[in-house]
């Protein structure tokens, strides 16, 4: 099969690793619902549930797998053979199945997890892909907590899975703990040492204990890394997982990377709004791309840099992600320009001395008031014109 080297892979887990959140589960009606707009978000695979772990993320894997055509859908297992027969059942339906398993690989998950050896622990692993093979084509294998393994057995690791029939090799950094350059060289190494990678798609899964996930995320791509796994507003475990649309703007943003996705951001806006609700997760303010904030501009010395010239304050547009617009908010730390904007676009037109006389009202009311909408400026210009 011929890739694209350029085309990055988008692998969604909301609804696995993203559900995992206490207060975030979800029914499986509106996981079939996320799952649709996903499919219309353009992501490639879909990770649906880890159907061993209940009836109802079992049901949830086989209702999403009726509900979408395009995506790859694909069943989280450990590595034995119970959890490898739920997804098999569990996937019966999809067009495009795929079974993601796999088992620690620090030496932290070894012993202490495990009480085992790294020998026996690639076995483990190897007997998993082996036997997932049976059944389903398309596996990916998971080294977790990979940001703390040790790079030459990691190395091993994953030619033994590649060897055992892997197609994606996911190397996760489980507890967000690396360095962007640490977790790049990582995946650079295993692209250079590992003798049959060019067999596998390398995945990267990262996780924001340190604030570090996408920037982690972006250096796994920059060293070789096809796929990213991520969730939408970047919910998941402790800190989240990756935001996936914080990875598909910077790649979109800087072209010079030279790598695309198939995502159509115009959707984010929406689908991140429906990924709150339906989750019961406030999206942060300030959140990068779809927090509330993202595109607006409240400082003086920035909103009036924003009218001057947009491109001054705005490296991306608000609605290439589908956001409604940029927004100019008035507070007291807001300038002439924002006001006079604010007032022609509600039709008043003022000279420079009136400007400065209405702004002087202006502060005296934002100093009290949080930020200031149309009807108080409306009141502001009502007040003027039984003042004078
Ligand atoms: O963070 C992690 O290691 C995981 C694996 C199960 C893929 O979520
Ligand atoms: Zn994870």
């Amino acid at each position: 099969m011929l890739h694209d080297p350029n085309r990055v892979y988008v692998f969604d887990t909301t609804l696995r690793d993203g559900e995992q959140v206490p207060g975030c589960q979800l029914t499986t009606p509106e996981k079939v619902e996320i799952a649709r707009e996903l499919e219309l978000l353009g992501v490639d695979i879909i990770e649906a549930g880890f159907p061993v772990s209940s009836p109802g993320d079992f049901q949830s894997v086989v209702e999403i797998s009726k509900a979408v055509t395009n995506p790859t859908v694909c069943a989280l297992t450990r590595a034995n053979k119970g959890d490898i027969d739920a997804a098999v059942e569990a996937l019966k339906y999809a067009k495009h199945p795929r079974i993601h398993t796999g088992i620690g690989s620090s030496d932290q998950h070894i012993l202490h997890k495990f009480n085992s050896t790294r020998e026996e622990i690639l076995e483990r692993g190897v007997e998993a892909v082996r036997y997932a093979k049976k059944f389903v084509e398309d596996i990916e294998f998971y080294a977790e907590d990979a940001g703390r393994a040790d790079v030459v057995f990691l190395a091993q690791m994953v030619e033994a899975v590649i060897a055992a029939g892997a197609t994606v090799v996911n190397i996760p950094d489980t507890n967000g703990y690396c360095l962007p350059d640490q977790y790049g060289a990582k995946i650079k190494f295993l692209k250079e040492n590992v003798k049959n990678i060019d067999k596998a798609i390398i995945s990267v899964h990262c996780h924001n204990d340190l604030g570090l996930a996408t920037a982690n995320a972006v250096a796994g791509l920059q060293n070789g890394a096809r796929q990213i796994e991520g969730t939408i507003n970047g919910i998941g475990e402790r800190a989240g997982n990756t935001s996936i649309e914080e990875v598909v703007m910077i790649l979109k943003t800087h072209q010079v990377l030279g790598l695309h996705t198939n995502i159509n951001a115009k959707n984010f806006y929406e689908l991140s709004r429906m990924v709150s609700s339906q989750m019961r997760m406030p999206i942060q303010a300030n959140k990068a791309i779809v927090g509330a904030n993202a595109f607006a501009h409240s400082s003086g010395i920035h909103q009036d840099g924003f009218l001057k010239n947009r491109d001054n304050y705005e490296i991306l547009r608000p609605e290439d992600v589908g956001f409604p617009s940029a927004s100019i908010v008035l507070t007291a730390r807001s300038g002439r320009h924002a006001l006079k904007f604010h007032l022609e676009r509600l039709g008043f037109t003022l000279s420079k001395d009136e400007l400065a006389d209405v702004y002087k009202n202006f502060l005296n009311l934002a100093d009290g008031k949080l930020d200031i909408n149309d009807t108080d400026l409306q009141g502001l210009m009502a007040y003027r014109l039984v003042k004078n």
